[in-house]
């Protein structure tokens, strides 16, 4: 992404890592998030105003810890390290790490002895500590030559370094989360007075640099835009047709999973309101047919990437000429899905990023890449585009797939709709539609034992499951009252045929993810 200023943040693996790059551009400084591995040469062509290395879970001495490569020192760009990245600062460069040190987890005080540099605008002594969030295992004993101490705490005696001459800072405590309040000053602190970077990073100029930047990979090409009718892919479509214009065609599949009535309205808004160079293709029955007697869900997910593509492929021949194919792919779906960048672990093949098929024949565009939804609504704002469509719950690719544990059929597709419906109607009527992130049904494989009209019933159990959550990475169940539930399982279980229990998911994410499958 061409910004004046950027600011690039090295994955260790932590999970904190993108919050970091995020804390960075709610800063108004734009800032991408690479694998600690990322070459010197790469490294420099990215021209960063600052470079920032992320905590992750290994010791620097174990086998295969991740190492930058030490030439990021000599480049002449000022360096924060936090937690694991101070650690790794100092094993480079000559101080010493010890691993039997005392573990430190959770909240700690921070002394500060001079508040300089990263630490300007804090208070001295004991009497001013600030609370700071610890999440470390070893700790620096030995400080680097050149360095020197700015604050310690009661376990770590080098909890704030720097090197002012050559402009390295470490912090042994993480600055990004909400658990330490001042984080952000010690952040603030680096961006613009060490790395004299100017606010300039907000979503009408991500839409300006994407703009160019689509426009030069596309030249005079064709972009094909799979569009599901929410907000990522509605967002990204927009953003493509100012670049490229009719030279955009975008493509709806509707592969049969997705909720009522929801293909028909989509026809509507991208015909009627965007005026979409637009395609629908309905694919139900393919898709029916290739997911017949599969369970497995990495296995579905596979299938529907699968044959999305193929039929995507086709329709891309029908065009003729389309090189690029645009996705909205969006950072928690590239987290949870590969290892792509830094060590994490992968979670769920979301299928729009690990299941895609090797021998695919597009070019990949993935302007959001590196943005949280919440980041996307802000640019699909500054793009015009409606609240009630950027205010749509998500909803997954897969759709209704991994929503009906076990295989799929017709019927319990149709069950799963109604009940689905009644869910979401009662809560938009309520006016609840907005408080929650998403808010669906599920279809369990089991069957229970019920009475009806003095009449023994063995039927189908509905799960309803809402959360609330600010970026769907983590989540927690939303608190409806009883009196709420109570009315949507009633309607439930006397509107849908087969059904005759309803239950409520009360788990958080973690240790739940928020789709069932
Ligand atoms: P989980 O279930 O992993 O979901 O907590 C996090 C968010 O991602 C959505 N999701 C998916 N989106 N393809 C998608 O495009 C998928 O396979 C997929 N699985 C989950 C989910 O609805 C939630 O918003």
């Amino acid at each position: 992404m061409d910004h004046k200023d950027l600011i690039v943040v090295l994955d260790f693996g932590s999970q904190y890592s993108q919050l970091i790059a995020r804390r960075v551009r709610e800063l108004g400084v734009y800032s991408e998030l690479h694998p600690f591995n990322i070459s010197i040469e790469d490294l420099r062509a990215l021209r960063p105003s600052g470079i920032i290395l992320s905590g992750g879970p290994s010791s620097v001495y174990a086998r295969n810890a991740p190492h930058p490569s030490p030439e990021i020192y000599a480049l002449g760009v000022p360096v924060l390290g936090i937690c694991y990245g101070l650690q790794v600062i100092a094993h480079q460069l000559g101080g010493k790490v010890d691993s039997s040190a005392r573990h430190e987890y959770g909240p700690a005080k921070l002394i500060v002895e001079r508040p300089a540099d990263i630490l300007r605008g804090f208070r001295p002594g004991a009497a001013h500590a600030a609370q700071v969030w610890m999440s470390h295992g070893d700790a620096l004993t030995k400080l680097p030559k050149g360095f020197s101490t700015l604050a310690h705490s009661s376990n770590s005696r080098f909890c704030v370094i720097r090197d002012p001459v050559r402009k390295i800072f470490g912090v042994q405590f993480h600055p990004e989360v909400a658990h330490t309040p001042r984080g952000i000053n010690v952040l603030k602190n680096f961006i613009f007075t060490i790395c004299r970077c100017h606010p300039g990073w907000d979503a009408g100029s991500f839409i300006e640099a994407s703009i160019a930047r689509i426009r030069k990979t596309v030249g005079g090409g064709t972009v094909l835009c799979a569009v599901s009718g929410g907000v990522d892919s509605t967002v990204l479509a927009v953003l493509l047709q100012r670049a490229v214009g009719a030279r955009l065609h975008c493509i709806h599949i509707d592969n049969g999973l997705m909720r009522k009535d929801e293909s028909s309205q989509l026809v509507r808004l991208y015909r009627e309101r965007f005026k979409f160079n637009f395609h629908h293709i309905d694919a139900g029955n393919v898709f029916l047919k290739k997911l017949k007697g599969i369970s497995e869900p990495e296995q579905k997910r596979k299938i529907i990437g699968e044959t999305f593509i193929r039929i995507f492929e086709k329709e891309a021949r029908a065009i003729g000429g389309a090189g690029f194919l645009a996705q909205g792919t969006l950072y928690p779906d590239v987290i949870e899905s590969v290892s792509y960048r830094g060590p994490s672990h992968t979670i769920k093949t979301h299928h729009n990023v690990g299941g895609l098929p090797r021998n695919m024949k597009f070019e990949l565009i993935e302007p959001f890449r590196e943005l949280f939804k919440d980041e996307v609504r802000r640019v699909g704002i500054a793009l015009d585009i409606e609240p009630f469509i950027l205010k749509r719950h998500p909803f997954p690719g897969p759709g209704l797939a991994v929503r009906i544990i076990g295989d799929i059929t017709k019927e319990k597709l149709e069950l799963l709709r109604s009940a689905d419906a009644i869910f979401n109607e009662e809560i938009r009527s309520a006016g609840l539609y907005e408080t929650v992130w998403q808010a669906f049904a599920v279809l369990l494989p089991v069957q229970t034992v019920g009475v009806m009209g003095d009449q023994r019933t063995y039927e189908n159990v509905i799960a309803l499951r809402a959360v609330t959550s600010v970026d769907g990475m983590t989540a927690d169940w939303a608190q409806f009252t009883p009196t709420f539930l109570s009315k949507v399982s009633g309607r439930i279980v006397n509107e849908v045929r087969g059904v005759n229990r309803v239950v409520y998911d009360i788990s958080s994410k973690p240790p739940s993810t928020i789709e069932w499958e």
